[in-house]
């Protein structure tokens, strides 16, 4: 893989300023942005209110504590449009997550926004290793899910060549990679296993294409993962963050040169990990929920936005901003399973260590009589398909050695397991409701 590192003089000095110059800016921001949405949208002005807070309460960052949190809830109350800080007409953009119940979740963006989004988008890609003059081949979804779009305008910012492929077409995308030698591909990490099948269906090495680093984010992926895409594409993998109540992708990314955790561009988001069941503020260095402020947004200020991510706030160390350590789950995503707690990261982790088996998996639950089951389906390697047996028992005795619970594997043949063209349903739940 080839030294990618940027050079230190690209860099915003911003990125590489005093904690001291980044918390004065984030101050100064902050005492805007709760202003602004406390003035413009009704919503916050009803809970800061209640929450007997006022913008002029805070004075300093650890004074936010003070403020209320905003939930995807919120949101979906005040759908569409409810939560804007500006008149339609300025609004350049909608975006919206399509959320597997109910009503989607909208967000907009005035053109001030927009350039915001491009910019950290830009620094992201520049960050894992882009520069101006590489081609970007952009296989996130395009549409109202952020992360077409989003990468898009990122590259172009950052001076890029953009090939807005979208998600799809898997064959075509092989040829393209081929055909147009772009250096960067961005992709969920899924769909770029899926691309990797197609490559190998081509006959085609995957490792001679001109890939020189991928940035994949939208979902979950363990360190596993990124070996194996490594080694099979022979390019770097780089963690991208984002959620599109706080803009999309690019909220936080990973330093090619250092791969150890998510830098947070804090000049425009401020991180805050809170103990999830009392809502208490955690100390960097420890684990709970993730939570964003946003600083500078203008049509769709966030104040306190409850990620459901996992993760815990780490320094800086190729920036000077902090990091989030790599989220390996959502609290939505965690499976209660007779009592034990399991993250689908935590499968796919022992999945990767059996040999013969493809990177592929779906979990699915069922319940038989008061218990319920595990199955774990996965997927044998070509020219694996006589040690299906002992590889399921290995995974079998993996998870219940390593996860603590028991589970039935069962090993199909290549395809066997559903694809995405995007983000992965990892879990399939059949379990009543009760
Ligand atoms: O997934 C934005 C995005 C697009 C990020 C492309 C990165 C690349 P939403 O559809 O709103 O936005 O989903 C946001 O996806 O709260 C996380 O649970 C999950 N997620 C996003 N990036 C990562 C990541 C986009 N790198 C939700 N690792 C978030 C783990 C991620 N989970």
């Amino acid at each position: 893989m080839k030294d990618l590192t940027p050079d230190r003089s690209s860099l915003e000095p911003i990125e590489i300023a005093s904690r001291d110059e980044i918390e004065n800016l984030q101050r100064e921001r902050m005492a805007w942005s709760l202003q602004h949405a406390y003035d413009k949208v009704p919503h916050y002005k009803k809970a800061f209110d209640a929450a007997g807070v006022h913008p002029g309460d805070f004075k300093q960052l650890s004074d936010l504590a003070k403020f209320p949190f905003t939930v995807k809830q919120d949101l979906r109350d005040n759908y569409p449009f409810g939560m804007f800080a500006v008149p339609e007409k300025e609004v350049a953009r909608v975006h919206a997550s399509s959320g597997t119940t109910g009503k989607p979740t909208v967000v907009g963006y005035t053109q001030a926004d927009v350039d915001l989004w491009a910019h950290v988008v830009a620094r992201s890609i520049r960050a894992s290793g882009g520069k101006p003059g590489d081609k970007v081949h952009v296989a996130y979804g395009y549409g109202l899910f952020t992360g077409g779009l989003g990468a898009h305008y990122g590259a172009e910012k950052l001076g890029c060549t953009v090939i807005p492929v979208s998600g799809g077409m898997t064959e075509r995308q092989v040829t393209l990679l081929q055909d147009f030698r772009p250096e960067i591909i961005m992709v969920t990490p899924s769909y770029a296993l899926n691309l990797l099948d197609a490559f190998r269906d081509a006959g085609v090495d995957p490792r001679d294409t001109n890939l020189d680093v991928g940035i994949f984010g939208a979902e979950p992926w363990t360190p596993a993962m990124r070996s194996e895409i490594e080694d099979a594409f022979d390019m770097h993998a780089v963690d991208i963050y984002g959620l599109s109540e706080i803009i999309g992708p690019g909220v936080a990314n990973e330093c090619v040169e250092s791969k150890d955790g998510l830098h947070i561009w804090e000049d425009f988001f401020y991180p805050e990990v809170i103990n999830p069941e009392t809502g208490e503020v955690l100390p960097d260095g420890e684990k709970g929920e993730l939570v964003f402020t946003s600083l500078t947004k203008q049509a769709c200020p966030i104040i306190r936005y409850r990620t459901r991510d996992l993760t815990r706030l780490l320094p800086g160390t190729a920036r000077s901003m902090r990091r989030m350590e790599k989220v390996t789950g959502r609290s939505d995503d965690m499976i209660i399973l007779r009592g034990v707690n399991v993250f689908p990261t935590q499968i796919e982790e022992q999945v990767l260590k059996v040999p013969g088996l493809a990177p592929h998996y779906q979990l699915q639950l069922d319940r038989d009589g008061r218990m319920d089951t595990l199955t774990v389906r996965v997927e044998s390697l070509p020219g694996t398909e006589s040690e299906r047996d002992t590889a399921a028992r290995q995974l079998s005795e993996h998870i219940k050695d390593v996860v603590g619970v028991s589970s039935t594997v069962e090993v199909g043949a290549t395809g066997s397991v559903a694809r995405s063209q995007g983000k992965a349903v990892r879990v399939v739940d059949n379990r009543p409701k009760d």
